[in-house]
């Protein structure tokens, strides 16, 4: 039976090459232990909602690009249900729902799987794993700084600098009053602005003429979009986020950049996105502020501004990859207990539950093994020691413990290796 186009199967380390999608699960378990800690760092908890959401929630505001994307199916009770392609719209509606219980601002985060029907590329696949942080009630641009500098940062605790990554910042309502000076008027058709705001967020990636047609069919000339791109002044609003960074010494991660104006139809205020400064990837991070989603998800009920980002696996994984910033897979035991006479089992098993019980990662063979194949097993999975027993003429029980890594050994009651095992690894700094 093959796996689905675009979905990955993750395995435990060493990962079998010769398939692209066959992925670390170590790897990811380190992408997401490092999301949670800086998150954790910035006060930033942890919320989560389900994977299957009503249709509905994303038809209301994400725009057409991601609606065109949705795994959605009609449920068994007639309900028009989609797989969450990302998680804000969920976040919205939990929101709406209890946000009298919660103090403001809030600083929540999750790291959802999400699912989108893309075309199959470098760095998009049809399952994510997407580090989400979002601040809700705050409307000051100094929470658009506090949200880049934890984007900047994450990136920072992977070992990656100002040499690899950007973030490249802007603004909607700057193009917003652009868009709307050249249209000579205030109120404008939002099909029509959304569809300017496509062109825009598309413009690298589309030919030149291609993009002027799009444009002349909008009512805008491409010498005009040209010149606001060039420009560069930043709005008073921009300023704030950008003195904010520079006092937090984050200057060299982020640029003030017209080009971003992000996809999605929500965003209001700030948007920003984060590249590799050498251009070879897709977007590895994006997000913005989006001051009316939960007043729309909530039909009006709730009105509080938001701001926040996505940071997706699989570009942050092929840059880590690129950059030689994976780390080694981590050992998986520190001890393995060897079965070396069948008639001490018992004791074996023994020991193994006392070391177990004290923390230690602890794995024994389960059938009738060769005591060199046992030993082999130890060494495969990266165990620091094995111990095993022995009886004695006189018939004490004897365990002899063995530091593959230090290569010593050492003789001792049985009762003894629990203390053994902690000496040595402390001396050690293991
Ligand atoms: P987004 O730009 O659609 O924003 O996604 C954010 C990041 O998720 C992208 O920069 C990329 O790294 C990753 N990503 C998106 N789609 C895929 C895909 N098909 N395959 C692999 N990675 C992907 C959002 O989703 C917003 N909801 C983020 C946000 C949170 N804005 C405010 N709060």
């Amino acid at each position: 039976m093959e796996r689905l186009p675009g979905f990955r199967d993750f395995y435990p380390d060493p990962v079998p090459s010769g398939d692209a999608l066959a992925w670390s699960a170590g790897l990811r378990q380190h992408i997401q232990a490092t999301w949670r800690r800086v998150a954790q760092r910035y006060g930033f908890v942890e919320y989560d909602g389900p994977p299957l959401e009503p249709l509905e929630l994303y038809t209301l505001k994400s725009g057409e690009e991601i609606v065109q994307q949705l795994y959605h199916f009609v449920d068994k009770g007639d309900r028009a249900v989609a797989l969450r392609p990302e998680m804000t719209p969920t976040l919205a509606r939990m929101v709406a729902s209890q946000e009298r219980h919660y103090k403001k601002p809030l600083k929540w985060f999750a790291i959802p799987q999400l699912f989108r029907y893309e075309r199959q590329q470098k760095g998009r696949l049809r399952e994510h794993f997407q580090f989400n942080a979002d601040i809700v009630g705050e409307s000051d641009p100094a929470a658009d700084a506090e949200i880049i500098a934890l984007l900047v940062d994450t990136l920072r605790a992977f070992g990656l600098g100002p040499a690899d990554v950007v973030v490249r910042i802007s603004s909607r309502q700057a193009w917003q009053a652009f868009y709307r000076q050249q249209l000579g008027r205030t109120e404008t058709d939002p099909a029509h602005e959304y569809a300017f705001y496509q062109v825009i967020d598309k413009l690298e990636r589309t030919p030149r003429e291609e993009t002027c047609r799009r444009l002349r069919e909008l009512g805008i000339a491409w010498e005009q979009v040209e010149a606001f791109l060039h420009q560069c002044s930043p709005t008073q609003e921009l300023q704030v986020v950008l003195n904010e960074l520079r006092d937090r010494g984050l200057q060299d991660f982020v640029q003030l950049d017209y080009r971003v104006i992000r996809g999605l139809a929500y965003y209001t205020g700030v948007v920003f996105e984060a590249f590799d400064r050498k251009g070879e990837f897709r977007a590895i991070a994006g997000g913005g502020r989006y001051d009316h989603l939960i007043h729309l998800v909530s039909g009006g009920r709730v009105d509080l501004p938001a701001l926040g980002f996505g940071m997706g696996d699989v570009v942050l994984t092929e840059l880590l990859k690129a950059r030689g910033l994976v780390p080694a897979p981590q050992l998986r035991l520190h001890v393995f207990c060897l079965v070396e006479e069948p008639s001490l089992r018992r004791e074996v098993l023994q020991l193994a539950q006392q070391l177990r019980d004290a923390g230690w990662a602890v794995d024994l063979p389960l059938g009738p093994e060769k005591p060199d194949k046992q030993f082999k097993r130890a060494r495969d999975a990266g165990a620091r020691f094995t111990v095993s027993l022995t009886r004695e003429a006189d018939g004490t029980k004897v365990a002899m413990v063995k530091d593959l890594q230090r290569r010593e050994q050492i003789r001792c009651a049985p009762m003894e290796v629990l203390r053994r095992i902690q000496d040595a690894t402390m001396s050690s700094g293991a």
